[in-house]
């Protein structure tokens, strides 16, 4: 018997693009998964755009609306959890998740940052690298604990830093490697293959020694 598709619920405060990636990914029928719902603290953003473009669930609450940042997660996480989703993927929510919402949806919320994590957790990400003079960037795919963008790390995607790159070429040039890097880490969810724990990730029931490589060919090393 064949299990069914897990189902995704998105957070995102942005333009949408790995939104994108991943509802091209299940399309094409490389990611076996159903985006249940994207959830937004912004309802102007590109990604709730998206999402009534694909007639998907789509649900925005400004912080505004309620009286504080638990009041808020609270209102948010509670229509997410409305869907039941296997997972929950933060593609560029730009809000900090409080330790009670986490709590909720232990082990079941990834991150996509652009960032060699540990590296440059935060924002600017791009313009720090740069300003170190680093070689390579790259993103990271962790899973979300309390400390912002510290979570175990599930799987990385490299690329060089050239020369004359500004913080524009290069996130330019990342994008699509983050896609990639999202899709196939939402592919070994969708294979339910990864655990997930406050201070470590499981593949096939063991501890990842190290984060996960993404390849040119778009493949996980070792997964
Ligand atoms: C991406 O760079 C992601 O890594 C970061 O925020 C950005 C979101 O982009 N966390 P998009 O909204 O998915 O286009």
């Amino acid at each position: 018997m064949t299990a069914a598709p897990i189902t995704i619920a998105v957070l995102a405060s942005g333009r949408g693009s790995n939104l994108q990636a991943l509802l091209d990914a299940i399309a094409s029928g490389a990611l076996d998964a159903r985006i249940a719902g994207v959830f937004s603290d912004k309802p102007t953003c590109g990604a709730i755009a998206i999402a009534r473009a694909h007639g998907l669930h789509a649900v925005a609450i400004r912080p505004r609306e309620c009286t504080d940042r638990a009041a808020h997660d609270e209102a948010l996480f509670s229509e997410i959890a409305a869907v039941q989703p296997d997972l929950i993927v933060c593609a560029g929510y730009m809000r900090i998740i409080g330790a009670a919402a986490l709590r909720r949806f232990e082990g079941r919320m990834i991150n996509i940052h652009p960032s060699l994590l540990p590296r440059y957790p935060g924002l600017d990400t791009h313009a720090r690298a740069l300003a170190a003079g680093d070689a390579e960037h790259g993103a990271s795919v962790h899973a979300v604990i309390p400390e912002l963008d510290a979570g175990p790390l599930l799987a990385q995607v490299r690329i060089p830093v050239l020369a004359g790159d500004d913080a524009e070429t290069l996130s330019r040039r990342l994008l699509p490697r983050e896609h990639a890097l999202l899709v196939a880490t939402a592919r070994l969810f969708a294979q339910r293959r990864v655990q997930l724990h406050a201070g470590h990730a499981l593949l096939d029931g063991h501890r990842l020694p190290a984060p996960l490589q993404l390849d040119a060919a778009n493949h996980l090393i070792g997964a």
